[in-house]
Order: structure tokens, then sequence, then C-alpha cells
């Protein structure tokens, strides 16, 4: 069984109740406010927000982009003490682009105009934004700062690891395999110990389409469309070979001068430092090729492997963890502990027990295992550009869609949020995923035995989501009005214990159920006391979240409000109010007499 851990006596606030606002309800006593929105001029000439969605490719490439999703606060002092609660960097990603509302008429034309196009490859990827508080408490944006910048779909960034220089990741841009442009659909988030970000690429396969009669394994298996891509980048008029490299398709010519292993350079996690406007971002290739949600360390230790987590959002895909070959010393840490280590995939057993399986080419049971199933790889940069495969010939636990993961501060006891799995049918329930047609979700936690390195775990479910009167058997929790939820997404530990957690119901989900629109709550992971701290405006996801060290600024992003909305009919006016275009935009939270978020 889990070892119990220490709970936070927090919790003292009043749950809000389910609710369909068109705007922020948070717990009495505290304030909510909307920052930072798609458009906020950030660099360069600082080019205004147009409120008729006009702005061009060129402006938005110098504004914040579009979909906030995974964000992390860097105190500014990140370097020497990390204690600094009123200046740091915010780094939050761009998951994706609203068809209707990031032009004036939507998405209208086939072809695709070029610099419409440009524009939504530059509203994707990351924003760095300088961030102070003043005297009177509101946060502002540090203008002119050299902190300030932003990360797309079109930054030129480097592969490390494995899979650099591999023969899969030769395209025309990079003839020899070391770097690639952008990063794509940035879902979830992590940091790391030594202070830089790492942002989650996604659902980056339906960016690119590959019209040939049989796609590699490496394109079929992550699902690149063999039609089009999700927004016709690949048919920009006039094209331009920055617009070209999202058609995959071999076209006649050879490797090297096509962009055929285009896709193989996404998926991966990205480190960026943000203290360092002109660092080369890095594709980490050591963590593994797939729809990575978000991605957490484990519990650190002086002089023991670092240990990275992280979760593939795709019905019936895995949970992964990383240990690095090197030890990890505070003095020396760096990116170069993520290049070289094993992947393991998990399995979740019948018993509680789990295990570790490695994705290894020089591990001889996992190559047996890929021998018998009539799989071959040729390197370990094969395996991990095929991660997915390499995790069905292990024999890992099919997940209900591994969300985001957050380790206890203290206990290092693992959680992740499955968010739902509507697919999956009485024959292929399980232990870990022990409902049929999961339309609500669950979390599941574990311990690693010995270690955070360990090769063995012991795991249990945390809670079943649900309407009210769900109950999460084994344990006394069942739901009530003050916190049924469904489609848990975001999850993070507060350096006090506490468990927020984040949903992402989809538009029918929030319309039909009873559930109001998105939310977040906050567990104590001991007693599993739950309470609805937050509930979004309209049609939005509530996604990605962090805090200043004092824990009394907390900032949330409402992603996508109004996302039914037309060109000409708006389904949510958050956050500028009357009939404007809704935009994604930070919230920051504070408790009215200065206390602990979440007291
Ligand atoms: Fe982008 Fe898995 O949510
Ligand atoms: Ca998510
Ligand atoms: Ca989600
Ligand atoms: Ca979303």
């Amino acid at each position: 069984q889990v070892p119990p851990v220490a709970g936070p006596a927090l919790l003292g606030f009043t749950a809000v109740a389910a609710a369909r606002p068109d705007g922020i309800i948070v717990p009495e006593g505290y304030t909510a406010k909307a920052f930072l929105p798609w458009g906020t001029p950030l660099t360069g000439s600082y080019p205004a927000f147009l409120a008729d969605a006009s702005n061009s490719g060129s402006d938005q490439e110098q504004q914040v982009g579009m979909h906030h999703d995974g964000m992390h606060f860097f105190p500014i002092d990140q370097r020497s003490g990390a204690t600094d609660s009123s200046e740091g960097l915010l780094v939050f990603n761009h998951e994706y682009i609203d068809n209707n509302l990031i032009h004036p008429n939507g998405i209208d034309t086939l072809p695709r105009i070029a610099d419409q196009v440009r524009k939504e490859i530059a509203a994707h990827g990351v924003t760095v934004a300088h961030i102070q508080r003043q005297a009177n408490g509101d946060w502002h944006l540090v203008s002119n700062s050299p902190f300030n910048r932003r990360i797309t779909g079109a930054t030129p960034m480097e592969l490390a690891g494995p899979v650099r220089g591999s023969s899969k990741v030769i395209t025309k841009y990079s003839q020899d395999g070391s770097r690639t442009r952008g990063t794509l659909n940035n879902c979830g988030n992590g940091f790391t110990p030594w202070g830089t970000y790492l942002t989650c690429e996604e659902n980056w396969a339906g960016y690119f389409v590959n019209t040939d009669a049989e796609q590699p394994r490496e394109h079929s298996r992550y699902g690149v469309s063999d039609d089009n891509g999700r927004y016709y980048w690949e048919t920009a008029t006039p094209m331009a070979d920055a617009y070209q490299r999202f058609n995959a398709s071999t076209t006649g010519a050879s490797a090297e001068e096509d962009y055929r292993n285009e896709p193989n350079t996404f998926g991966w996690i990205v480190e960026i430092d943000p203290f360092n406007p002109d660092s080369v971002p890095q594709k980490r290739t050591a963590l593994g090729r797939f729809g990575h949600e978000g991605v957490i360390f484990g519990k650190l230790e002086e002089g023991q492997p670092v240990v990275v987590y992280s979760g593939d959002d795709a019905t019936f895909e895995y949970i992964y963890k990383f240990v690095s070959s090197a030890p990890y010393y505070q003095n020396t840490a760096g990116g170069h502990l993520l290049n070289d280590g094993t992947l393991y995939v998990a399995r979740f057993n019948a018993d509680g027990s789990g295990d570790w399986l490695p994705l290894d080419i020089n591990n001889t049971d996992f190559m047996a295992k890929a021998a018998a199933a009539g799989v071959s790889f040729t390197d370990q940069a094969d395996v991990l550009i095929n991660t997915r495969l390499a995790a069905d010939v292990a024999g890992a636990t099919k997940m209900d869609r591994p969300e985001w993961g957050a380790v206890h501060p203290e206990t290092g006891e693992v959680y992740f949020t499955l968010t739902n799995n509507s697919r999956r049918t009485e024959a292929d329930v399980d232990a870990a995923n022990p409902r049929a047609e999961n339309r609500t979700g669950h979390i599941i936690r574990w311990h690693e035995r010995e270690n955070q390195a360990a090769t063995a775990f012991d795991w249990d479910i945390f809670l079943l989501a649900g309407d009210v009167g769900t109950a999460t058997p084994g344990t006394e929790l069942v739901l009530d009005a003050d916190n049924h939820l469904a489609s848990p997404d975001g999850l993070w530990f507060d350096a006090n214990g506490l468990l927020w957690i984040q949903t992402d119901m989809s538009g029918s989900q929030q319309g039909e159920g009873p559930f109001g629109n998105n939310q977040m709550l906050v567990a104590d992971p001991q007693t599993r006391q739950l309470k609805r701290f937050l509930v979004g405006p309209t049609d939005c996801e509530v996604t990605g979240i962090t805090a200043t060290p004092d824990m009394k600024t907390l900032f949330v992003n409402i992603q996508h409000p109004g996302d039914r909305s037309t060109p000409d009919n708006f389904t949510s006016h958050w956050p500028d109010g009357g009939s404007s275009r809704p935009r994604s935009a930070t919230v920051i939270i504070t408790k009215d007499d200065g206390g602990v978020i979440g007291s």
C-alpha cells in the first residue's frame, strides 16, 4: 500500500459551487484578475493588439501567443536564492489556435494566405514575460526587458541526445540532423532543478501531412494525416520552405532534399533557458517521442540520478519515466543530464505493484520482446523516434489518456491524471483503468520502491472523478457538490503539499454535464479532502498553474474561452467584456488579506 503522507493544515476557504459564469469565480476573500491575454505587445516594436484580430504575422511574432497552457514562474533571483516573490519570468505555453478567432474572418480560404500562416505559426510556442509586482499589488509586464521573448513554431532549435544526427531527422534544413524549426502544440510543461523551462509537444502530428500510399511507422503510429495538415499550412501561398516542411510526403527527391523526416523532429520535450534570451531551445530526445502532455521531476537526491516522468495523452497510451545515467549534483546539474539515460514505460499490475520496463536497445529482454513481436530497431535513436511502438512491444499498460503528473515535494509520491477514455470497453478494463466508457477520468498515484530511480513501485487510485455520489473504492472519498469533477488534466503540487487539479471537459461535457464550466480544485493528498477553488468562463479550459515562492500570488491559465465562437458570434467575451473577442489569458489570484493561497 502507498504510505500516508503529511497533509497540510490548509483548505480553510469555502468551496465555490459548480456554475456557468462568463467570468472567473474564486472563493470569498480571493481576487482573480486577467493578465497577459493573447495579443499583448511583448517584444520588438510592441505592436498593439487589434480588437478585430487583424494583426499581421510580424505583429504576432512580437505579441503573446494564443491558447495559454502550461506555465512556470521563475523568481528573478532563480540562480541565487529563488525567493523573490515580486519579480520574475513568467513562462507559458501556447498550445494551438482557434480557427474562428485568430483572423477577422477566421480561417476561410484555401489555399492558405502565407501571412496568415505566418501569424498562426507565431501564435504557437512559448512566451517569456518579465513581470513585476507594483506597490499597489498589481503585476505588470516589464516593457523593453531583454528577457521578454517569443519562441514560436518557427524558432530554430537543436536536437539533443541520442536522436541528434540520426538519418531519420535529416532534412533539407538540417543535412546533419542536428537542427529543426519550432515547437508545436505545447500543452503541459515542466521545469528543471537548474532553472530552465520544459515545454511539451503534444498533438504535433496533426500539423503534418504525408499523402504517400504507405507512411513510415514513425508517422502512422502518431497519426500524421494522409489528407491535409490541421490548418493546411502546407498550402501556404506564396509557398516558402518554412511552410513546405509541413508536407512530409516523399516527392521523388532524396531524403536530404525534402521534408519526409520533418515530423520526426517533433514529439519531444524542449528545454528553454528563459534567463538567456539568445539560447537555442534544445529538444531532449532521450525523454522519448510521443504526445507529451507534461513533464515532472522526481524528488531530487544529491548523488542520485535525476528522474523525469511524462505521460502520452492519447487513448490507450502510456506513462514514461526517464532515469539519467549521470548522478545529480546541485553544483553541476544542467541539460546534459537529460541527454543520456534510460527511458522506461509503466506496467501497472493487478495486485497494486508496478514495473518500469526499459526501452533500451542494449536490454536483452526488451530486444527479445521486440523480436517476438516481429519489430526491429536499428539503434537507440530508432527506438526513441518510435517510442510508442517500443512501449507496445515492452508490454506496458494502456492508460485512459495520461495528462499531467505531480510529485509530492516531501514524499516523492507521484500522481497522474487520466483524463478520460470513452473508448475503453468492459473487455479492456484493468485494475489501473477500472471503468469502461470512462468519461470522467481518474487520478492514479504511486510510490517508488527503494528510491526514485527504482524499477518497481506500488500504486493505488487516488480518486475516481464523476458526479455527486461517485465513490473511490477502498477509500472514504465520495464526491459531493463541493468537489464533483470530470476530465482532470492539469495537476500541480504547491510547496505546502496541496494538490491542485484542473479540468478539461469537452464542450459537450460542459454543456450537458452536471459539472458547470471547467474548474480548478485543490486536495489534501493525505485525507483526500477536496474542494472546488475556481470556476472559469464559458467554453474555456483551466490549465497551467504556478505561484510565487511565498505562495501568495497564484498564476492560472484560461485557455480557449468562447471555444464555440464563430467569426461573427462570440460565445464568451472574457476577459475584456462587452461584445469583445474572447482571448486566452493568465489569471492572477491573490488573497485579499495577503495570505497564502489555499488557506
Ligand atoms: Fe493538451 Fe492533453 O491536453
Ligand atoms: Ca492538457
Ligand atoms: Ca486535456
Ligand atoms: Ca485545451
